[in-house]
């Protein structure tokens, strides 16, 4: 099943919440949340604080946690008391992968795996099978409104491939330059989960943005390969 999970990363935080429902209200059913550290990427956003706020006005939809942090460990329990659903750990910021995707399970969230544009998708053969989902960035991580590079496109379709052939149930979820430009391509490639944060939040009307970047997913569903 194709879902928008609106990435805040490019919401305005003055108004997080209401920019968050509004997204919701076009369509979004998960709620992507980007928390950077300085230091795995250059940037620095959110912590447990703003996720335990954002889960006080918003109860029903999953909070999707993408965690690009150094020893994401250490944060694990703090992200599912804030109120996580799903908690993604980035393999190449993961000496045990192993170790931390069961930590994450066993807090009670669903645990997920991310690789970045330069890590081949085959890194992950030995944690498919413990996996909600895998996350592919389109985009070096960081920031938003970066463009999309193609070659993830026939990263998810491996992935696709791997997940039929192994007889696996995680999802496919993509990251990063995904706008009305991308989104057929990304959703003929097998990616369902479709995190969008500027073609969502930063021109605009939120729910507009929202609904048209779904009908375009929906609509290339028919064409999937
Ligand atoms: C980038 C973040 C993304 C970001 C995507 O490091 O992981 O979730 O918000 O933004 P867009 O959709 O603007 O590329
Ligand atoms: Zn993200």
């Amino acid at each position: 099943m194709i879902e928008l999970a609106p990435s805040i990363l490019s919401a305005n935080f003055a108004q997080l919440g209401a920019d968050a429902l509004a997204a919701i209200d076009g369509g979004g059913t998960v709620l992507h949340l980007d928390v950077m550290d300085g230091h795995f990427v250059p940037n620095l956003t959110i912590g447990p604080p703003v996720v335990a706020s954002l889960r006080k006005t918003i109860a029903k939809v999953p909070f999707d946690c993408h965690l690009m942090i150094e020893n994401p460990d250490d944060y694990v329990a703090a992200f599912a008391e804030a109120g996580a659903n799903w908690i993604s750990v980035h393999q190449e910021a993961c000496v045990h992968l192993n170790r931390t995707l069961h930590l994450i399970a066993a807090h009670g969230c669903e645990p997920a795996v991310v690789i970045n544009p330069a890590t081949p998708v085959h890194m992950l053969d030995e944690v498919l099978d413990i996996v909600h989902h895998v996350l592919v960035m389109s985009v070096n991580p960081g920031f938003g409104a970066q463009k999309f590079i193609p070659s993830s496109l026939r990263k998810i379709e491996a992935l696709a491939q791997i997940r039929e052939r192994r007889g696996l149930s995680f999802r496919i979820e993509v990251d990063g330059g995904v706008d009305l430009t991308t989104v057929g391509d990304v959703v003929r490639a097998g990616a369902e989960l479709l995190v969008a944060g500027n073609a969502v939040f930063a021109h605009g009307d939120i729910r507009d943005n929202a609904r048209k970047l779904l009908q375009a997913a929906r609509g290339a569903t028919a064409m999937r390969a």
